[in-house]
């Protein structure tokens, strides 16, 4: 390829993907290790969900939701409050998780929009992020990314970051959520809004069940609503349908992307909750996007979720997660600049040691991801600082046992060639 067709950024052109195995034009093959970006959760080229998509482009690939109903669309919101049961009454569709996520904000505010007082304060976590567009931007604890944006979102939401007062916490805990009930207002929190297990940001720190429990009673104490960012957890990554099921907690307002499709096409939603907005259409008031609740992607995704049911992934996530994540912790142990892994379910991540995490001219966690792509595999970097300088290992939920043993092999040569580079560094 010559320079000037090469694409931005020198990345390979990709040409043929099937399972976790994805091919480039000169024939180079990659191990998914990272399902895209936490999204490709069947795998590519799943037959039952390209069969789905062709029938339904057949038929028809748009119409407005404000002129015609379609089957796909009510059969996926079906789909969706099966899954997530009764406390949950409505589906807003959108077409990526931020968007789901500026949705859970708007609903938030119309929510209160009719008490007293002025409920504006959204308490959000750091490190933490929520999605790119100026709201969910505005909400995400994720300075590098919102770097020289601050014209775009100040003054959108009023968002107060919840950060560790113990410098060697990665999470606030309770007592610093409580903390900034206090010193915000509890009568000026509209909602509070976190990830249950972090993803960019915090490279998979889970938020343990007793602080997401105890999140749920400061937020019913203060009339606040809890809202869930379910987007990269959501729909079996975590081991369960969904993340925040682990602590037996029911969020007002759930955030989903990503994994609602696989990746098969752009789509994102958020559950609007029995308590919320009362008597009202959230789908009306959030008003949406041209393209929301399309019934190509509806189709799409409700073909994805029908597929993860029947093939259990949530708890071949469980399973796999856990053999996944043992095979990882014997690889932490061969290379001093690596931690033990974290995450739950096929949501895990390897951390870079603190001491070891550099911020020169390229961060080791992003050098490992480098010498990963030249070794065959994909990896995503993760983490907004030295406490969360880490490498997402997430392959598609549907990964075999060969897939597995050369997304391993390749991982070894990969921080074989990180660890040869420091050496002679060091010398
Ligand atoms: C937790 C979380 N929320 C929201 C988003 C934004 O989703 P999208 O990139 O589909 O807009 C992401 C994307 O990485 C995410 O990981």
């Amino acid at each position: 390829m010559s320079p000037s067709t090469m694409p931005p950024g020198g990345r390979p052109v990709a040409l043929h993907a099937r399972g976790a195995r994805v091919r480039d034009e000169q024939g180079r093959e990659f191990i998914d290790g990272s399902s895209g970006a936490v999204c490709v959760n069947l795998g590519h080229g799943v037959p039952e969900v390209l069969e789905a998509m062709r029938s339904q482009a057949e038929r028809i690939t748009f119409v407005h939701r404000s002129q015609f109903a379609h089957s796909a669309v009510a059969d996926l919101s079906n789909e969706i409050l099966s899954i997530a049961g009764p406390d949950y009454r409505e589906v807003v569709y959108t077409n990526s998780g931020s968007e789901a996520t500026e949705t859970a904000l708007r609903l938030a505010l119309h929510h209160h929009a009719d008490g007293p007082g002025d409920r504006s304060v959204v308490l959000t976590q750091r490190p933490s992020y929520h999605g790119m567009t100026a709201g969910a931007l505005g909400v995400s604890g994720h300075p590098s990314r919102r770097a020289g944006l601050e014209a775009l979102h100040d003054g959108t939401i009023v968002s107060v970051p919840v950060t560790a007062t113990d410098p060697d916490r990665p999470l606030p805990d309770l007592a610093d959520w409580k903390e900034a009930f206090a010193r915000v207002g509890p009568a000026r929190v509209a909602a509070v809004l976190v990830e249950p297990i972090g993803g960019a940001a915090s490279g998979a720190q889970e938020i343990p069940p007793e602080v997401m429990r105890g999140l749920r009673a400061l937020c019913d104490e203060a009339g606040a609503l809890l809202v869930v960012d379910e987007v990269m957890t959501g729909f079996g990554r975590s081991g369960a349908w969904f993340a925040h099921l682990d602590s037996d907690t029911r969020p007002d307002l759930v955030i989903t992307g990503k994994g609602l499709s696989g990746g098969y096409t752009p789509i994102g939603a958020c559950l609007v909750g029995a308590r919320v907005l009362p008597g009202r259409s959230a789908t009306e008031l959030a008003f949406g996007h041209t393209m929301s609740g399309n019934p190509l992607s509806a189709a799409t995704a409700l073909a994805v979720l029908r597929y993860t049911r029947e093939h259990r992934l949530p708890e071949r996530a469980r399973r796999v997660g856990a053999e996944l994540r043992k095979r990882l912790s014997a690889i932490a142990a061969r290379y001093a600049f690596l931690d033990e892994p974290r995450g739950r379910g096929m949501l895990l991540a390897l951390p870079v040691r603190q001491d070891a995490a550099d911020y020169g001219v390229e961060p080791l966690n992003r050098r490992i991801c480098s010498a990963a792509e030249a070794a065959g595999l994909l990896l995503y970097p993760s983490g907004i600082d030295r406490a969360a300088q880490s490498v997402l290992v997430t392959p598609p939920l549907t990964v075999d046992d060969s897939e597995l043993d050369d997304l391993f092999t390749r991982l070894r040569s990969a921080l074989d060639m990180v660890e040869r580079a420091d050496s002679e560094a060091d010398r």
